[in-house]
Protein backbone atom coordinates (compact mmCIF):
# COMPACT_ATOMS: atom_id res chain seq x y z
CA UNK A 1 0.00 0.00 0.00
CA UNK A 2 1.26 3.65 -0.70
CA UNK A 3 1.92 5.79 2.34
CA UNK A 4 0.38 8.53 0.13
CA UNK A 5 -2.82 8.47 -1.83
CA UNK A 6 -2.33 6.74 -5.33
CA UNK A 7 -2.21 9.52 -7.92
CA UNK A 8 0.01 11.21 -5.54
CA UNK A 9 2.50 8.34 -5.75
CA UNK A 10 2.09 8.31 -9.64
CA UNK A 11 2.68 11.54 -10.31
CA UNK A 12 5.70 13.46 -11.08
CA UNK A 13 6.55 17.04 -9.06
CA UNK A 14 7.50 20.19 -11.04
CA UNK A 15 11.52 21.11 -11.63
CA UNK A 16 12.34 24.48 -11.01
CA UNK A 17 14.78 26.53 -13.18
CA UNK A 18 18.47 25.79 -11.87
CA UNK A 19 19.72 27.80 -9.10
CA UNK A 20 23.20 27.81 -8.66
CA UNK A 21 25.57 28.28 -5.52
CA UNK A 22 27.79 30.49 -7.71
CA UNK A 23 27.57 34.27 -8.12
CA UNK A 24 29.55 34.33 -11.44
CA UNK A 25 27.54 32.43 -13.55
CA UNK A 26 25.15 34.76 -15.90
CA UNK A 27 21.50 33.43 -14.99
CA UNK A 28 18.99 33.72 -17.55
CA UNK A 29 17.18 31.00 -16.74
CA UNK A 30 14.63 31.59 -14.40
CA UNK A 31 12.79 35.05 -15.67
CA UNK A 32 14.25 37.02 -12.49
CA UNK A 33 14.56 40.94 -13.21
CA UNK A 34 17.89 41.27 -13.14
CA UNK A 35 17.87 44.74 -11.55
CA UNK A 36 17.78 45.04 -7.59
CA UNK A 37 14.55 45.72 -5.15
CA UNK A 38 13.45 49.40 -4.55
CA UNK A 39 15.57 50.46 -1.87
CA UNK A 40 12.45 51.24 -0.06
CA UNK A 41 11.90 47.28 0.49
CA UNK A 42 14.76 46.87 1.64
CA UNK A 43 14.72 49.49 4.14
CA UNK A 44 11.45 48.17 5.38
CA UNK A 45 13.22 44.89 6.18
CA UNK A 46 15.93 46.52 7.94
CA UNK A 47 13.27 47.93 10.19
CA UNK A 48 11.76 45.13 11.15
CA UNK A 49 10.89 45.00 15.12
CA UNK A 50 11.22 42.27 17.40
CA UNK A 51 7.62 42.97 18.41
CA UNK A 52 6.49 42.05 15.00
CA UNK A 53 8.56 38.83 14.95
CA UNK A 54 7.06 38.30 17.74
CA UNK A 55 3.83 38.21 16.80
CA UNK A 56 1.84 36.45 14.34
CA UNK A 57 1.61 38.27 11.26
CA UNK A 58 -1.84 39.84 9.51
CA UNK A 59 -3.72 36.74 8.72
CA UNK A 60 -4.92 38.70 5.56
CA UNK A 61 -1.43 41.00 4.98
CA UNK A 62 -4.06 44.05 4.84
CA UNK A 63 -1.66 46.90 4.96
CA UNK A 64 -0.47 45.11 1.60
CA UNK A 65 -3.80 44.75 0.55
CA UNK A 66 -4.58 48.58 0.62
CA UNK A 67 -1.52 49.18 -0.99
CA UNK A 68 -2.60 47.29 -4.06
CA UNK A 69 -5.57 48.69 -4.07
CA UNK A 70 -4.42 51.68 -4.14
CA UNK A 71 -2.02 50.84 -7.46
CA UNK A 72 -5.12 49.13 -8.69
CA UNK A 73 -7.69 51.65 -8.21
CA UNK A 74 -9.37 48.29 -6.93
CA UNK A 75 -11.09 48.26 -3.12
CA UNK A 76 -8.69 46.12 -0.55
CA UNK A 77 -11.29 43.52 -1.05
CA UNK A 78 -10.62 42.83 -4.63
CA UNK A 79 -6.75 41.46 -3.51
CA UNK A 80 -6.09 38.33 -2.17
CA UNK A 81 -2.47 38.20 -1.03
CA UNK A 82 -0.37 35.27 -1.73
CA UNK A 83 3.17 33.57 -0.69
CA UNK A 84 4.14 33.84 -4.52
CA UNK A 85 2.18 33.98 -7.44
CA UNK A 86 2.72 30.15 -7.03
CA UNK A 87 -0.01 29.98 -3.96
CA UNK A 88 -2.45 31.68 -5.64
CA UNK A 89 -2.69 28.93 -8.53
CA UNK A 90 -2.65 25.93 -6.12
CA UNK A 91 -5.36 27.66 -3.82
CA UNK A 92 -7.29 27.98 -7.67
CA UNK A 93 -6.90 24.67 -7.90
CA UNK A 94 -7.54 23.23 -4.56
CA UNK A 95 -10.55 25.55 -3.91
CA UNK A 96 -11.89 24.46 -7.87
CA UNK A 97 -10.91 21.15 -8.98
CA UNK A 98 -11.35 17.41 -7.31
CA UNK A 99 -11.08 14.20 -9.18
CA UNK A 100 -12.00 13.93 -12.98
CA UNK A 101 -13.14 17.66 -13.21
CA UNK A 102 -11.68 19.40 -16.04
CA UNK A 103 -9.35 21.79 -16.19
CA UNK A 104 -8.00 23.67 -19.68
CA UNK A 105 -4.34 25.25 -20.46
CA UNK A 106 -2.39 26.46 -23.23
CA UNK A 107 0.72 24.49 -24.27
CA UNK A 108 3.16 25.00 -24.15
CA UNK A 109 2.51 27.30 -20.81
CA UNK A 110 3.87 27.24 -17.21
CA UNK A 111 4.79 23.83 -16.32
CA UNK A 112 3.60 24.25 -13.14
CA UNK A 113 -0.40 23.74 -13.99
CA UNK A 114 0.02 19.55 -15.30
CA UNK A 115 1.19 18.95 -12.03
CA UNK A 116 -1.12 21.45 -10.17
CA UNK A 117 -3.56 19.24 -11.80
CA UNK A 118 -2.29 16.34 -10.95
CA UNK A 119 -2.29 17.01 -7.27
CA UNK A 120 -6.37 16.98 -7.75
CA UNK A 121 -6.70 14.35 -9.63
CA UNK A 122 -8.03 16.42 -12.75
CA UNK A 123 -8.33 15.89 -15.79
CA UNK A 124 -6.31 18.08 -18.13
CA UNK A 125 -7.86 19.12 -21.56
CA UNK A 126 -4.36 20.70 -22.88
CA UNK A 127 -4.59 23.32 -26.02
CA UNK A 128 -2.29 23.68 -28.59
CA UNK A 129 -0.65 27.16 -28.82
CA UNK A 130 0.86 26.71 -32.22
CA UNK A 131 3.50 28.78 -33.49
CA UNK A 132 2.77 29.47 -37.17
CA UNK A 133 4.05 32.54 -39.27
CA UNK A 134 7.12 33.67 -36.47
CA UNK A 135 4.07 33.92 -33.60
CA UNK A 136 1.64 31.84 -31.40
CA UNK A 137 -1.84 31.25 -32.06
CA UNK A 138 -4.77 30.63 -29.91
CA UNK A 139 -6.81 27.28 -30.71
CA UNK A 140 -10.20 28.23 -32.25
CA UNK A 141 -11.59 25.73 -29.72
CA UNK A 142 -10.55 27.38 -26.73
CA UNK A 143 -14.39 29.46 -27.67
CA UNK A 144 -16.03 25.86 -26.81
CA UNK A 145 -14.77 24.26 -24.09
CA UNK A 146 -16.60 22.41 -21.49
CA UNK A 147 -14.22 22.89 -17.95
CA UNK A 148 -14.68 24.10 -14.58
CA UNK A 149 -11.01 25.99 -15.19
CA UNK A 150 -9.20 27.34 -17.47
CA UNK A 151 -5.79 29.23 -16.90
CA UNK A 152 -4.29 31.78 -19.20
CA UNK A 153 -0.75 32.79 -19.48
CA UNK A 154 -1.09 36.21 -20.36
CA UNK A 155 1.83 37.03 -21.43
CA UNK A 156 2.51 33.87 -22.04
CA UNK A 157 5.55 31.99 -20.41
CA UNK A 158 7.79 30.39 -22.47
CA UNK A 159 6.61 31.93 -25.57
CA UNK A 160 6.71 35.89 -24.34
CA UNK A 161 3.83 36.78 -26.66
CA UNK A 162 0.28 37.74 -25.38
CA UNK A 163 -3.77 37.37 -26.06
CA UNK A 164 -5.17 40.79 -26.79
CA UNK A 165 -7.61 42.10 -24.54
CA UNK A 166 -10.50 41.86 -27.27
CA UNK A 167 -9.54 38.11 -27.47
CA UNK A 168 -9.19 37.70 -23.51
CA UNK A 169 -12.92 38.94 -23.35
CA UNK A 170 -14.03 36.94 -26.19
CA UNK A 171 -12.64 33.65 -24.43
CA UNK A 172 -14.27 34.82 -21.18
CA UNK A 173 -17.61 35.70 -22.61
CA UNK A 174 -17.21 31.42 -24.16
CA UNK A 175 -16.28 29.91 -20.89
CA UNK A 176 -18.67 28.65 -18.05
CA UNK A 177 -16.50 27.96 -15.52
CA UNK A 178 -13.36 30.25 -13.94
CA UNK A 179 -10.80 31.92 -15.99
CA UNK A 180 -7.61 32.61 -14.03
CA UNK A 181 -5.48 34.80 -16.38
CA UNK A 182 -1.87 34.62 -14.51
CA UNK A 183 -0.21 37.93 -15.28
CA UNK A 184 2.77 37.21 -13.58
CA UNK A 185 4.88 38.96 -16.54
CA UNK A 186 2.48 41.74 -16.66
CA UNK A 187 4.47 44.43 -15.59
CA UNK A 188 6.40 44.31 -19.01
CA UNK A 189 3.55 44.32 -21.30
CA UNK A 190 1.60 47.27 -22.35
CA UNK A 191 -1.79 45.83 -21.09
CA UNK A 192 -3.04 43.68 -18.23
CA UNK A 193 -6.60 42.39 -18.04
CA UNK A 194 -7.48 44.32 -15.19
CA UNK A 195 -10.76 45.97 -16.57
CA UNK A 196 -12.31 41.92 -17.05
CA UNK A 197 -12.29 42.35 -13.09
CA UNK A 198 -14.96 44.58 -12.75
CA UNK A 199 -17.15 43.13 -15.26
CA UNK A 200 -17.15 39.52 -15.03
CA UNK A 201 -17.29 37.30 -11.60
CA UNK A 202 -15.70 34.26 -12.69
CA UNK A 203 -12.44 36.13 -13.86
CA UNK A 204 -9.46 36.07 -11.08
CA UNK A 205 -6.04 37.82 -12.32
CA UNK A 206 -2.15 36.12 -10.77
CA UNK A 207 0.59 38.62 -10.22
CA UNK A 208 3.99 38.42 -8.57
CA UNK A 209 6.16 40.87 -6.73
CA UNK A 210 9.25 37.85 -8.39
CA UNK A 211 9.68 39.75 -11.93
CA UNK A 212 8.57 43.26 -11.95
CA UNK A 213 9.40 44.06 -8.57
CA UNK A 214 12.55 42.17 -7.87
CA UNK A 215 11.44 39.77 -5.36
CA UNK A 216 11.55 36.87 -6.18
CA UNK A 217 13.63 35.63 -2.54
CA UNK A 218 10.40 36.93 -0.84
CA UNK A 219 7.99 34.43 -2.16
CA UNK A 220 4.80 37.26 -2.58
CA UNK A 221 2.03 37.46 -5.04
CA UNK A 222 -1.45 38.70 -5.20
CA UNK A 223 -4.60 37.65 -6.74
CA UNK A 224 -7.28 40.37 -8.30
CA UNK A 225 -10.96 39.14 -8.11
CA UNK A 226 -14.36 40.20 -7.35
CA UNK A 227 -14.64 39.90 -3.38
CA UNK A 228 -17.04 37.26 -3.50
CA UNK A 229 -14.59 34.48 -5.29
CA UNK A 230 -11.66 35.71 -2.89
CA UNK A 231 -13.74 34.51 0.10
CA UNK A 232 -14.27 31.26 -1.38
CA UNK A 233 -10.38 30.77 -2.38
CA UNK A 234 -9.38 32.43 1.07
CA UNK A 235 -11.10 29.24 3.09
CA UNK A 236 -8.81 26.56 1.52
CA UNK A 237 -5.89 28.41 3.03
CA UNK A 238 -3.17 28.71 5.68
CA UNK A 239 -3.64 30.73 8.53
CA UNK A 240 -0.68 32.92 7.86
CA UNK A 241 0.64 32.33 4.10
CA UNK A 242 2.53 35.32 4.68
CA UNK A 243 4.82 36.78 6.86
CA UNK A 244 5.71 39.94 8.47
CA UNK A 245 8.76 40.52 6.84
CA UNK A 246 7.49 39.75 3.02
CA UNK A 247 4.17 41.71 4.23
CA UNK A 248 6.59 45.08 5.07
CA UNK A 249 8.69 44.50 1.93
CA UNK A 250 6.13 43.62 -0.50
CA UNK A 251 4.17 47.19 0.56
CA UNK A 252 7.01 49.52 0.18
CA UNK A 253 8.12 47.62 -3.35
CA UNK A 254 4.52 48.10 -4.67
CA UNK A 255 4.12 51.51 -3.03
CA UNK A 256 7.50 52.54 -4.64
CA UNK A 257 5.50 52.52 -8.59
CA UNK A 258 8.29 55.36 -9.84
CA UNK A 259 11.30 52.63 -9.17
CA UNK A 260 9.46 49.46 -10.47
CA UNK A 261 8.37 51.50 -13.69
CA UNK A 262 11.78 52.29 -13.88
CA UNK A 263 13.48 49.23 -14.08
CA UNK A 264 10.50 47.35 -16.59
CA UNK A 265 11.56 50.17 -18.70
CA UNK A 266 15.01 49.05 -18.59
CA UNK A 267 14.30 45.55 -19.26
CA UNK A 268 12.53 46.84 -21.91
CA UNK A 269 15.07 48.44 -23.95
CA UNK A 270 17.23 45.45 -23.09
CA UNK A 271 14.66 43.27 -24.45
CA UNK A 272 14.53 45.28 -27.95
CA UNK A 273 18.15 45.22 -28.28
CA UNK A 274 17.98 41.58 -27.69
CA UNK A 275 15.85 40.62 -30.39
CA UNK A 276 17.41 42.58 -32.71
CA UNK A 277 20.86 41.20 -32.05
CA UNK A 278 19.28 37.34 -32.07
CA UNK A 279 17.95 38.49 -35.45
CA UNK A 280 20.68 39.58 -36.95
CA UNK A 281 22.00 36.06 -35.69
CA UNK A 282 19.60 34.05 -37.36
CA UNK A 283 17.64 32.87 -34.76
CA UNK A 284 13.52 33.16 -34.98
CA UNK A 285 11.62 35.24 -32.29
CA UNK A 286 7.90 37.25 -32.07
CA UNK A 287 8.55 40.04 -30.23
CA UNK A 288 8.07 39.70 -26.68
CA UNK A 289 5.67 41.56 -24.10
CA UNK A 290 7.72 39.73 -20.89
CA UNK A 291 11.39 39.95 -19.54
CA UNK A 292 12.27 36.92 -21.72
CA UNK A 293 12.48 35.76 -25.10
CA UNK A 294 11.65 32.67 -27.28
CA UNK A 295 14.33 31.99 -29.65
CA UNK A 296 14.36 29.79 -32.45
CA UNK A 297 18.05 28.17 -33.48
CA UNK A 298 19.15 29.07 -36.40
CA UNK A 299 18.97 26.37 -38.97
CA UNK A 300 21.87 23.80 -38.86
CA UNK A 301 22.14 24.73 -34.58
CA UNK A 302 21.18 22.57 -32.31
CA UNK A 303 19.21 23.98 -29.47
CA UNK A 304 20.13 21.74 -27.03
CA UNK A 305 23.65 21.94 -27.76
CA UNK A 306 23.93 25.66 -27.93
CA UNK A 307 22.51 25.59 -24.03
CA UNK A 308 24.68 23.23 -22.81
CA UNK A 309 28.02 25.10 -24.73
CA UNK A 310 26.46 28.07 -23.41
CA UNK A 311 26.26 26.51 -19.62
CA UNK A 312 29.75 25.09 -20.56
CA UNK A 313 30.50 28.82 -20.18
CA UNK A 314 28.75 29.73 -17.25
CA UNK A 315 25.30 31.51 -19.11
CA UNK A 316 22.36 29.59 -17.78
CA UNK A 317 19.39 29.80 -20.33
CA UNK A 318 16.56 27.57 -20.25
CA UNK A 319 16.03 24.81 -22.61
CA UNK A 320 12.95 22.74 -22.58
CA UNK A 321 13.04 19.20 -24.67
CA UNK A 322 9.23 19.70 -25.43
CA UNK A 323 7.36 19.12 -28.38
CA UNK A 324 7.64 22.99 -30.24
CA UNK A 325 10.08 24.31 -27.99
CA UNK A 326 13.04 21.63 -28.75
CA UNK A 327 14.44 23.81 -31.27
CA UNK A 328 14.23 27.07 -29.47
CA UNK A 329 16.06 28.48 -26.11
CA UNK A 330 14.12 30.73 -23.98
CA UNK A 331 16.55 33.45 -22.25
CA UNK A 332 15.74 36.11 -19.50
CA UNK A 333 16.61 39.51 -20.75
CA UNK A 334 19.61 40.69 -18.14
CA UNK A 335 21.51 43.90 -17.51
CA UNK A 336 23.41 45.50 -21.26
CA UNK A 337 26.57 43.75 -19.99
CA UNK A 338 24.92 40.19 -19.44
CA UNK A 339 23.11 40.92 -22.88
CA UNK A 340 26.05 41.85 -24.53
CA UNK A 341 28.23 38.52 -22.80
CA UNK A 342 25.42 36.41 -24.35
CA UNK A 343 25.39 37.62 -27.21
CA UNK A 344 29.15 37.89 -27.55
CA UNK A 345 29.34 34.00 -26.70
CA UNK A 346 26.67 33.31 -28.79
CA UNK A 347 27.82 34.48 -31.84
CA UNK A 348 31.38 32.96 -31.23
CA UNK A 349 29.88 29.22 -30.59
CA UNK A 350 27.81 29.61 -34.01
CA UNK A 351 31.03 30.75 -35.85
CA UNK A 352 32.88 28.10 -34.64
CA UNK A 353 30.62 25.30 -35.47
CA UNK A 354 29.45 24.67 -31.76
CA UNK A 355 26.12 23.62 -31.04
CA UNK A 356 25.54 22.60 -34.87
CA UNK A 357 23.74 19.78 -35.48
C1 LIG B 1 3.72 31.98 -15.69
C2 LIG B 1 4.09 32.02 -14.26
N1 LIG B 1 3.12 32.13 -13.35
C3 LIG B 1 3.39 32.18 -12.04
C4 LIG B 1 4.67 32.11 -11.58
C5 LIG B 1 4.88 32.11 -10.10
O1 LIG B 1 5.59 33.18 -9.66
P1 LIG B 1 5.95 33.38 -8.14
O2 LIG B 1 5.43 32.21 -7.37
O3 LIG B 1 7.43 33.49 -8.08
O4 LIG B 1 5.25 34.64 -7.76
C6 LIG B 1 5.72 31.97 -12.49
C7 LIG B 1 7.12 31.86 -12.02
O5 LIG B 1 8.03 31.61 -12.73
C8 LIG B 1 5.43 31.94 -13.86
O6 LIG B 1 6.39 31.80 -14.77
Amino acid sequence: MNLVRDHIAALRGYTPGEQPAESEVIKLNTNENPYPPSPRALAAIHSITPEQLRRYPSPDARVFREAAARVHGVSAENIIATNGGDELLALVFRACLGEGDRVAFLEPSYSLYPVLAAMQNATTLVLPYVFQGATWRVPEEIFNLDARLLVLTNPNAPSGTRIDLATLERIVRHFAGLVLIDEAYVDFADASALPLVQKFPNVILLRSLSKGYSLAGLRFGYGIAQPALLAELSKVRDSYPCDAVAIAAATAAILDQAYARQTWQRVRQGRAWLIAQLRTCGFALPDSASNFVLAQAPSGVDAAGLYQQLKARHILVRYFALPRLADKLRITVGTPEQNQKLLQVIQELIHTGHGER
